[in-house]
């Protein structure tokens, strides 16, 4: 890698909570961050949409129907619409047994303040979800990051990582601010026909690869990691699948029980 792009220690593994410690408490609220905090996970994953007023706020799907009592899309809602939504109680309903009181009314967090909450103790996975629905999306977000402190001349890098499926959402960060470390994500039905030099591309701008652990080979494994790419396969819940994909080399996984993959390291 030849770029201005830092590498991230690739002896170093990565305990990723995706959308937070999801599999217990409500995704992407402040409970699920408490939870990976607690449960030992390196970086949160998070999803960004952004309001009808320009905030971004952390959010999986476009609209606030699945996981919130309002219904539509949070472009066309304002900040203070969506701060009037209860993100917790749909969690209760749909997983009554792991439903708890205190998850009734979560709010839906902005960007901004979870890194003011949790940039001490946990690392930012930021993935672009929509590259093309918020064309000044990628801008807004590197200014709030050097706003925050999160990245800027005398920050380590790594404090931040952001993937996207948007090969040319990354390429503008990479513009905009070449020393954040960029994951590409692999869509499921690219990923039997990537080639060495595909990964080499991906090389000149990205410091790693996400894709499903659903679809990785340990070739493709070993292929990647000659490149010195990190390989970071989302979404593994299950300790067996851990295990293979440590075995093979993977130099992170994303889950939703980062307490699961905790004890997975622990036992290797
Ligand atoms: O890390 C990649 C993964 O989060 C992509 O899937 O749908 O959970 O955002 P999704
Ligand atoms: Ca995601």
């Amino acid at each position: 890698d030849d770029s201005d792009n830092p590498d991230l220690d690739p002896k170093q593994f990565y305990n990723i909570a995706h959308r937070g410690a999801s599999g217990d408490t409500p995704e992407l609220t402040m409970a699920a961050f408490d939870r990976a905090v607690e449960k030992g996970a390196d970086y949160i994953e998070v999803d960004l949409q952004m309001t009808k007023d320009g905030v971004i706020v952390l959010m999986h799907d476009e609209t606030v129907n699945r996981t919130t009592d309002g219904t539509g899309l949070v472009s066309e809602l304002t900040l203070a619409e969506i701060k009037q939504l209860d993100a917790g109680s749909w969690f209760n309903e749909a997983f009554p047994e792991k439903a708890q009181p205190e998850y009734i009314g979560l709010e839906v967090p902005t960007l901004r303040e979870v890194i003011e909450e949790y940039s001490d103790e946990l690392r930012l996975y930021i993935e672009i979800k929509e590259p093309n629905a918020f064309p000044d999306l990628e801008e807004k977000l590197v200014f709030l990051l050097n706003d925050t402190g999160l990245i800027g001349e005398d920050v380590p890098p790594g404090n931040v990582l952001i993937q996207s499926f948007g090969a040319q959402s990354l390429y503008n960060i990479y513009l905009l601010q070449p020393d954040i470390p960029l994951i590409q994500l692999i869509s499921y039905s690219d990923i039997p026909s990537i080639t060495g030099d595909a990964m080499d591309s991906i090389n000149e701008y990205a410091v790693g690869i996400g894709l499903s652990y659903t679809q990785i080979t340990r070739s493709f494994m070993k292929e990647a990691l000659s490149r010195d790419l990190l390989v970071h396969p989302y979404t593994v819940n299950k300790p067996e699948h851990m295990e293979t994909l440590i075995e093979w080399g993977a130099t992170g996984i994303i889950t939703n029980y980062p307490g699961v993959l905790q004890e997975v390291i622990e036992r290797n």
